[in-house]
């Protein structure tokens, strides 16, 4: 770690170096290369037309497509869903000529389509990003990237072999609030990492996963037969459909769904591969629809030291039962003080340094000669606010920027499939200790469970 960062502040220079120093100096901009350059990649790119299509048409890859959609020279050309209602939908809102199906391997065999957007349930990911790459797309899919660990290497493998280019969606590792914390975490800011804790908490029906049913979502407008062919036989349920973040089969609750997020920021601020333990508890206590997965879940990590960062301890957790703490947020802790890092701000904040009332202290101070009482000094703030100038068009927008970018320039994204996977073991683990009630242990480095 002091040698990853005495590297970082020679790369920084004297300006980087000052501001590791004084907390003052940290207001000043930190410039380097490396940041920059992705910060304004979706900007410097050349603009060779992209044709997309979206793969589950439903809330995200809704706000997927609106976004992507927002840069120049990208165009939808296709989208499937299983749902007709859906697709009914996707053409109202982006043209009558849109090719719709609910065959997503019909969207795979055209020619016309260079990228595509995966935001089906999580049990799809796997298998549709491995098709669509070995077809020739590149992949935009949504977290989390697996449904299961032992999915992750598969995807990591294809990926690997076909050259496309591949981002998971924890939009979040785009954001200037991240890229700022990874900086000052990088400086010194606060310190050596000893600890860090996130919590999303939610109170409403909605938050807790009860979505509308339509009312025409039936067997004749949904291919369930489609839907489960890759999980356990069951007959129709509407529920199990439009509800599926309740259900394992389907989803990957809690952890899967929002953990994931998390991770995602703290690995990709501290540069970590990952915890080698993890350990979770929690239980169903309000929301008793007859869902699998609990809506109170605490999760504990493990970070032993790595070459990356000093050894800390990572406390998550979600509550659907709790409308009294704001949404989520994530802190990060270090020797020297800490940072609350959202995706358009950080706020970071220094230790003070804590007066002793211990006598023996006293006695020491005397001895050596400390009794006078010095003079008051002036103190630097203790505490800073880094917010994103209000023209910024948010961690979504320059998250899509970042893979177009990369596809037109044959260039990498900072989510790639490794780092996906990275992020969604410990979430997917979480359900794995909760269920099987038991540590789980990860090698992070390879990527293995032990
Ligand atoms: N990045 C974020 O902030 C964020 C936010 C919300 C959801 N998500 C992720 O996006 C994904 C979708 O979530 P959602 O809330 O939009 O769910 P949703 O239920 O609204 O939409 C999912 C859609 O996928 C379709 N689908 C399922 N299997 C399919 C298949 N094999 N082929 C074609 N279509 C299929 C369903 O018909 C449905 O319309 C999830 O993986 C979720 O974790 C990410």
């Amino acid at each position: 770690m002091k040698q990853n960062r005495r590297h970082f502040l020679k790369k920084l220079g004297a300006t980087g170096a000052a501001a590791a120093i004084s907390p003052l100096v940290f207001s000043e901009e930190i410039h380097d290369k490396n940041f920059l350059e992705r910060n304004l990649a979706h900007e410097t790119a050349d603009d060779t037309p992209i044709n997309l299509a979206l793969i589950g048409a439903g809330i995200m890859g809704t706000e997927d497509t609106n976004t992507a959609l927002r840069h120049a020279n990208v165009k939808l050309v296709a989208v499937c869903d299983l749902y007709l209602g859906r697709l009914d939908s996707a053409k109202q809102k982006w043209g009558s000529n849109l090719f719709v199906t609910q065959d997503y391997k019909e969207i795979l065999k055209r020619k016309d389509i260079d990228a595509v957007i995966i935001a089906t349930s999580d049990h799809w990911h796997k298998q549709i990003s491995i098709d669509a790459m070995n077809a020739g797309k590149h992949v935009y899919c949504e977290k989390p990237m697996v449904h299961s660990v032992k999915e992750g290497m598969d995807v990591v493998n294809a990926w690997k072999k076909s050259g496309k280019v591949m981002v998971v969606g924890s939009q979040g590792v785009s954001s200037l609030g991240n890229e700022k914390a990874k900086e000052l975490v990088a400086a010194g800011a606060i310190g050596d990492i000893v600890y860090a804790e996130g919590f999303w908490a939610r109170h409403s029906p909605e938050g807790a996963w009860q979505y509308n049913v339509p009312q025409d979502g039936n067997e004749k407008t949904v291919d369930w037969k489609k839907y489960i062919s890759n999980t356990t036989a069951r007959d129709w349920d509407p529920l199990r459909f439009f509800r599926w973040r309740n259900y394992l089969d389907y989803g990957t609750g809690m952890s899967g769904d929002l953990f994931v997020h998390l991770f995602s920021s703290l690995h990709f601020i501290t540069n970590s591969k990952g915890p080698t333990k993890v350990s979770s508890m929690g239980g169903l206590r309000y929301w008793k629809d007859g869902r699998e997965v609990p809506d109170v879940l605490l999760g504990t990590f493990d970070y032993p030291q790595s070459p990356e960062h000093p050894g800390f301890n990572l406390s998550l957790r979600c509550n659907f039962v709790d409308g009294t703490s704001g949404t989520t947020y994530l802190r990060i802790v270090g020797t020297k003080g800490s940072m609350d890092v959202k995706w358009e701000e950080v706020v970071v904040k220094l230790n003070q340094n804590a007066e002793s009332d211990d006598p023996f202290m006293r006695e020491q101070a005397k001895l050596r000669g400390a009794s006078q009482e010095s003079r008051a000094k002036i103190l630097p703030p203790r505490e800073m606010i880094y917010a994103a100038e209000r023209s910024w068009k948010g961690a979504h927008y320059d998250h899509f920027g970042n893979w177009f970018n990369a596809i037109r320039t044959n260039g990498t994204v900072a989510e790639d499939p490794v780092f996906g996977f990275r992020a969604a073991a410990p979430a997917l683990l979480c359900n794995d200790s909760y269920f099987q009630d038991k540590f789980m242990k990860w090698d992070p480095v390879n990527m293995k469970l032990i």
